[in-house]
């Protein structure tokens, strides 16, 4: 399958206006329906696309049988391609939703891989005018997948022109202003909307009414994460040994896009040192060094909550005011370092605030009484 992808960055990035789709091709003869199977075309869009970075290609698993861990999903996902696939129909509306980094894009691609169709991967911010998904929907050939990233983002215009689409397979453009404005209904190929976002809080009802599938991607355990990194360590052609693999699957905040990125830096690291295969001592010896400590928090984390600890006493603090404080983006605690944490029990949300835990004030060194006791804890959080 030819990947053309503009999401190579291992972290979570802003999108910047302007992203272009890409369009991914999932040619593999024989188990799709009929109606569903064609020729790979190359599209306007492929062109104007950066060329693939092959490794990336390779270390993202083709079929939903390769797809390591998030177990309920595959198995409702399996249902519903098995489904589609005996009604000649496309995949239903699929909302997926989680943490950053957890597969949703290679979840979407996998799909229009086991679906035989190609999949048009864009961003919601990169939708803002109505000629801009009216392009992407008009292209789309039948069943293939249109993946909108951040889609908790669009734009309200480009909202209600998905409505229709989604719906009745039908795009209501407006031609002219005022009084003489005239709706035209275009007919389109049926397609599957495939919309990954980190708020499924922040979507509106009627676009996430439309979704026949709801579904959320949860941190993966460490032996799941210890089998990705060494799938990725067999594709990377590296040496590791089950305990390196492991030691770096805990520092990986249960997510495999770190997990593969602290797994390359490991790599640089045993190169550098011709030290050989990779082994849990070399391996926590290089994440040390990379400053990603045995629990996996990095120099953010850490500071977000020795930040709580030192300045506001452990919480409650406002999610801006801590913004304030650290320097960083709102946004950004809240959808990538905050999940984490919690999931860690070391912070938890409460009506008045975030406070830290007495686990967070353990892991970091600090005295527990310095935050408030587990009853006030407790009290907090239900306010
Ligand atoms: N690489 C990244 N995520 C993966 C997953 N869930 N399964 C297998 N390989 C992966």
């Amino acid at each position: 399958m030819a990947i053309i992808s503009s999401k190579s960055s291992p972290e979570p990035q802003p999108p910047k206006k302007g992203d272009s789709p890409v369009e991914v091709t999932a040619p593999q003869p024989g188990a799709a329906p009929e109606s569903l199977v064609r020729e790979p075309q190359k599209s306007a869009t492929q062109e104007k696309t950066p060329p693939a970075a092959p490794v990336e290609d390779g270390l993202r698993p083709q079929k939903l049988a390769d797809y390591i861990g998030q177990k309920s999903l595959k198995e409702v996902l399996d249902i519903a391609i098995r489904a589609a696939q005996s009604r000649k129909e496309p995949l239903d509306h699929l909302l997926l939703y989680g943490p950053p980094g957890l597969g949703k894009t290679t979840m979407a691609l996998i799909l229009a891989q086991e679906m035989q169709v190609d999949c048009k991967i864009t961003t919601a911010p990169a939708l803002e005018r109505p000629r801009d998904i009216a392009g992407l929907l008009v292209n789309l050939k039948p069943g293939d997948i249109l993946f909108i990233d951040e889609i908790h983002r669009l734009p309200r215009v480009t909202e209600e022109i998905l409505y229709p689409a989604m719906e009745d397979s039908r795009l209501d453009i407006t031609i002219g202003k005022g009084q003489g404005a005239r709706t035209r209904s275009i007919p389109l190929h049926p397609f599957t909307l495939v919309g990954a976002t980190t708020r499924v809080g922040a979507l509106t009802s009627p676009l996430r009414d439309r979704f026949g599938l709801i579904q959320r991607l949860r941190f993966y355990e460490v032996d799941e994460l210890t089998q990705i990194v060494q799938r990725t360590a067999q594709v990377l052609d590296t040496p590791i040994q089950a305990d390196g693999a492991e030691e770096i699957a805990r520092r990986s905040r249960g997510t495999p896009r770190i997990a593969n990125r602290l797994l390359k830096r490991v790599r640089d690291y045993v190169e550098v040192k011709q030290s050989g295969r990779i082994d849990e001592a070399i391996a926590a010896e290089a994440l040390e060094l990379f400053n990603v400590d045995p629990c996996g928090l990095d120099w953010t984390d850490r500071r977000l909550l020795s930040v709580m600890i030192e300045n506001f006493n452990g919480g409650p603090v406002g999610l801006d005011t801590m913004a304030a404080a650290t320097g960083e983006d709102a946004q950004t605690i809240e959808e990538v370092y905050e999940p984490y944490l919690m999931q860690l029990g070391y912070l938890q949300r409460t009506p008045r605030g975030r406070i830290v835990t007495r686990a967070a004030c353990h892991h970091l060194g600090y005295e527990e009484s310095v935050v408030p006791d587990f009853r006030s804890e407790q009290q907090l959080s239900i306010m």
